[in-house]
């Protein structure tokens, strides 16, 4: 948002007002002398200080969850849990919501936040935003796999899916396991690409969002992003 517009908003007086205050150089952001009044600032992930002191806006707020099995990626439902029910309440400002679903039955990393214009932004395409799957199948990963994955998948009704990167971890006749990295969001994706290759996926959960990971975060659990990790939201807000 415009520099002048979010302190008009924070109340530092009218539009003209606004102006005087950056022109007398007292209005700073992340510790940069604000020379225009037009300056793209976003208040979630920059600091702004006027006369020294430092500006409170309204918050918006990032979490990291790790989502369990049987929770929805929805902000409401009438059957299932939803992943806005794990946050406290204490968190749970208004409009928080998952940037992209996980079907059901999948776990991992979701990225909840009340920021409107993020999710659209990192599932655009143009941001080919790589997530990372650990997945378990019912049957071989033979030697072939790498490469029909890497191939771009089709679908039975002539979807072509991008290439995909798939490291092997352990395989058999009986069960598999493997890290699958896409850079698409198609409706169940991951499960209809091992079918395409003839195996039924039997576990799943996301590991990393672009270059956000999950790390050891318990199923169920969720933290806010560290301020590294806002750093790199910026490259999606700008
Ligand atoms: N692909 C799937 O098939 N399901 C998910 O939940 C995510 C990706």
């Amino acid at each position: 948002m415009r520099l002048d517009k979010l302190l008009g908003q924070a109340g530092f007086g009218s539009r003209n007002q606004v102006k005087k205050l950056i022109r007398s150089r007292q209005v700073y952001v992340d510790g940069r002398l604000a020379e225009a009044d037009n300056l793209n600032v976003e208040p979630s992930l920059q600091e702004v200080t006027v006369s020294g002191k430092q500006v409170t806006f309204s918050q918006e707020k990032y979490f990291i969850l790790n989502k369990p099995a049987g929770v929805v990626s929805a902000v409401s439902d009438k059957e299932h849990q939803t992943v806005i029910d794990l946050i406290d309440e204490a968190d749970r400002v208004p409009k928080l919501y998952p940037v992209g679903r996980l079907d059901r039955d999948t776990e991992g990393f979701l990225l909840i936040t009340n920021n409107g214009p993020l999710g659209f932004r990192m599932l655009h395409p143009k941001y080919h935003v790589t997530k990372t799957y650990y997945v378990e199948v019912n049957g071989l990963l033979a030697e072939d796999a790498p490469a029909f994955f890497e191939n771009g998948v089709t679908f039975d009704d002539g979807t072509v899916c991008k290439p995909a990167r798939l490291e092997i971890i352990e395989t058999s006749l009986e069960k598999s396991s493997a890290n699958i990295s896409i850079s698409e969001g198609k409706f169940h994706q991951v499960k209809k690409m091992f079918l395409a290759y003839g195996v039924k996926v039997t576990y799943l959960k996301r590991l990393s969002f672009g270059q956000f990971y999950l790390g050891d975060l318990p199923a169920g659990h969720y933290r806010e992003l560290t301020s590294e990790e806002k750093e790199i939201l910026k490259d999606y807000l700008d």
